[in-house]
């Protein structure tokens, strides 16, 4: 009996462990817009998709009430403008852990509380100043509540904090925010055992210096790496590199062995002319190999055994995000929680088990006439083509998606394949599109490419070229 339990005992460990190892993926389910699912249908979206994090923006009590007994682990956040009070009012902060966590926790498996959102990086402010006082604050209400030591508090950092980031070995703080608000916050996390969160964005990088970083080392796609002349370590990735600045600059400061999640990441799936990089198959990639590379289980190079723990931004595009158009475009779903393209989330994705693709019927443009609907029409034979109207820009986006992520067979419209004649990017993006279509079995949705696509009823006739006609 005994040994059985042990036995017991043991694979419950390794499984804890296993799942530990294997790094996590949360994502960030941001709300500023007037046309989400409700709470509960969102709920069962995430638990559809095999999602166990996600991060809120604040304490909205119909999403705390919605993720009670889900399973699901959330992070919440105590909105910017409610630091000073929090800081110079103990009451205050009693208070709001009682109405806004203690009510809610256990049945709502809150894990953290972010205090603000990116306060500190950019530059000495006088709000700079309440974030450690905030957190302190709540950190004693936790305590009076009895959970001080189930929830962490801590406070996402901009990747503006950092003084200096390339190479990576010379990652640093910038000196003005260090005893201003960096080593009094990393005191802090340190004698709560709590850690850094930290947002990092690729995308951004790469969008100011498009010239000089290669979009494929963004992306984590096959590239030559990028060698830290400091230390000789070759990154694959601009993530790695980024998160490495970060823990150089706290091995600086002698924080060596501090956590850190990366409470925010993403990159856009449309965005404005002057946004380089913003596309859906960008999109698609940076967010399908950023879960890939996290599920892997491996830290980066100056943290190899930290399992990287990470949440995407975000969950939906958010229509009434002000700013460029990027920033309503991060999302992974559409409001109607279609998916705004194709990519693992969870490992069991990875195993194989992918969830419908691209986003739904209602929502494509109506740029296909005369097909009765995309894939309504389930009698007959159809085909899925390029649509010549829209933008070169994104018919390319949708070809390299379709042939990249998407899987469809391009084979043929290679230099030497039956279908690259006529060598023109509608021809060959029909193709893609319809082979990635009829892979598909024409679910709902996987002729929609963003508006690059139509269904028709007809088969195109392109040079000797065979369209495939699935089932
Ligand atoms: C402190 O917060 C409590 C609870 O919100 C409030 O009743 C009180 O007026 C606040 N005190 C000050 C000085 O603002
Ligand atoms: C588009 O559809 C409308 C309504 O069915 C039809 O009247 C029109 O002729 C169609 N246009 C083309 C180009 O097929």
């Amino acid at each position: 009996m005994v040994s059985q339990a042990f036995s017991i005992l043991f694979i419950l460990l390794s499984a804890i462990a296993a799942s530990d190892a294997a790094g996590s993926v949360g994502i960030n389910y941001g709300r500023v817009a007037n046309n989400l699912p409700s709470p509960d249908k969102v709920v069962q979206l995430l638990k559809s998709q095999g999602v166990t994090k996600v991060k809120i923006f604040d304490t909205n009590p119909a999403v705390l009430s919605a993720f009670a007994n889900s399973g699901i682990i959330v992070v919440v956040c105590l909105p910017n403008e409610q630091l000073a009070t929090a800081a110079g009012n103990q009451s205050f902060a009693d208070n709001w852990v009682q109405a806004n966590i203690a009510k809610y926790y256990p049945a709502t498996k809150i894990e953290a509380i972010a205090i603000g959102n990116e306060i500190i990086g950019a530059g000495i402010n006088d709000e700079m100043k309440v974030v450690v006082p905030a957190m302190k604050a709540i950190q004693a209400s936790l305590v009076k509540s009895s959970l001080g030591s189930n929830i962490k508090v801590s406070s996402p950092i901009a990747m503006s904090c950092l003084g200096n980031s390339y190479p990576s070995s010379a990652g640093s703080f910038k000196p003005e925010l260090v005893d201003a608000a960096i080593r009094p916050m990393l005191d802090f996390l340190k004698q709560t055992g709590s850690y850094l969160m930290v947002n990092v964005y690729p995308f951004f990088a790469y969008k100011d210096n498009s010239k000089l970083i290669s979009l494929d080392y963004a992306l984590f796609k096959e590239n030559p790496g990028v060698v830290d002349s400091g230390n000789g370590v070759k990154y694959n990735s601009l993530f790695e590199a980024q998160l490495d600045a970060v823990f150089a600059a706290l091995s600086a400061l002698q924080y060596d062995d501090m956590k850190v999640a990366v409470t925010e990441t993403g990159w856009p799936s449309a965005g404005d002319e002057a946004e380089t990089g913003a596309s859906l198959a960008n999109a698609a990639a940076y967010n399908g190999n950023l879960v890939r590379r996290v599920l892997t289980g491996k830290g980066t190079p100056l943290r190899p055994n930290d399992p990287l723990n990470v949440y995407i931004f975000s969950l939906f595009n958010e229509n009434q995000k002000p700013g460029p158009t990027s920033e309503r475009n991060f999302g992974l779903f559409y409001p109607d929680m279609q998916r705004v393209y194709n990519i693992p989330l969870s490992q069991q994705d990875l195993n194989g088990n992918l969830p419908p693709p691209m986003k739904s019927d209602s929502q494509s443009p109506p740029a296909n006439n005369g097909t009765g609907g995309v894939s309504k029409t389930t009698v007959g034979q159809t085909w899925c083509l390029a649509n010549p109207n829209v933008d070169q820009h994104e018919l390319q986006a949708a070809l390299d998606y379709a042939c990249g992520d998407g899987g469809a067979d391009c084979g043929p419209i290679q230099s030497n394949g039956a279908c690259f004649s006529p060598n023109t990017l509608v021809a060959h993006a029909s193709y893609a599109f319809n082979s990635y279509y009829q892979k598909k079995a024409r679910v709902s949705g996987s002729c929609v490419f963003n508006g690059a696509s139509y269904v028709s009823t007809q088969p195109p006739s392109f040079g000797n070229c065979q369209y495939s006609t699935g089932y």
